[in-house]
């Protein structure tokens, strides 16, 4: 089969952030990147028509048609579609990160053992300030999960040990990560439904690559990865099947250089205790 040409919906005028609009499995293979750390925020499929409190509000946990809750041979085949894809475009001694909870991540972890990766870490984001519980039949839930794995048991991945002790007072970090939710002044350029934190995304760029590296997020949504990576300094490829998403993206770009030394601050406020 050819694969199709996509022409980059936005690129930075440095060169160093690029968007592709449209679905990863048809953009992905016609990309010809090799990349250093990939970030995924892939749907978790938990849109069933619940209900949850946001800002004091009953509010439905509904995200988006992309999100809605599916079989599990759906979710099995959709991860293991994708997790085969990034992989072949994966250097040997890149790393990825996948984040999800209890609807996805247990097929996640299964299908990266059952393709070769070597899980290296499950991180646990705590949430300082979670949605209160609604029904009142089960505990707060307070945390996502962050799969850290590497190509294969054999590469020789990248951590960044040293800048991890430093941020953590002198002691070494561990896996359990206490950060905010997303915050008010995140979002500048608008709404994603489901955006992840600065600060959560600095941290994994910083302990896990080098300045220059390229990151890939076939994901990338309102493209909170790609701003933590030029940020410090690296390099980003991003997709996403949503257009208005990727142009929240495309505006957070253009608005780091005005807005560099606010961000920056804000991040290393929480990341260095
Ligand atoms: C959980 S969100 C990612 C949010 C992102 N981490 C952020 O900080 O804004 C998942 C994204 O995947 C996108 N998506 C879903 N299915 C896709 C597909 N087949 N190809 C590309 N993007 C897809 C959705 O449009 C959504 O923006």
């Amino acid at each position: 089969m050819i694969n199709r040409i996509f022409e980059p919906y936005y690129k930075s005028t440095l060169n160093d952030y690029t968007l592709y609009l449209g679905d990863v499995f048809q953009v992905l293979p016609a990309l010809d990147y090799e990349f250093d750390m990939i970030f995924a925020d892939p749907p978790y499929f938990l849109s069933n028509d619940g209900l949850t409190f946001n800002n004091g509000k009953v509010t439905s946990v509904n995200k988006g048609e992309w999100d809605r809750a599916k079989s599990f041979d759906y979710v099995n085949q959709f991860n293991r579609k994708w997790l085969s894809l990034v992989k072949d475009k994966m250097k040997n001694n890149a790393t990825i990160w996948i984040s999800g909870t209890m609807h996805n991540i247990f097929s996640i972890g299964l299908i990266l053992q059952q393709l070769g990766f070597k899980i290296i870490n499950v991180i646990t984001w705590q949430k300082t300030n979670p949605p209160p519980n609604f029904s009142h039949r089960s505990f707060t839930h307070s945390t996502e999960f962050i799969i850290w794995a590497k190509k294969t048991k054999s590469s020789r991945h990248y951590f960044d040990y040293e800048l991890m002790v430093k941020m953590n007072q002198g002691k070494q970090m561990r896996d359990v990560w206490l950060l905010p939710a997303i915050s008010k002044w995140e979002k500048d350029c608008g709404k994603h439904p489901t955006q992840k934190p600065l600060p959560l995304l600095s941290r994994i760029i910083l302990a896990s690559t080098k300045q220059g590296d390229l990151v890939l997020d076939p994901f990338a949504g309102s493209c909170t990865t790609g701003i933590a990576a030029n940020l410090y300094n690296r390099k980003f490829v991003g997709i996403d099947i949503n257009e208005k998403y990727l142009q929240i993206g495309k505006c957070r770009r253009q608005m780091l250089n005005k807005k560099r030394t606010f961000w920056q601050e804000k991040v290393e406020k929480l990341l260095y205790r």
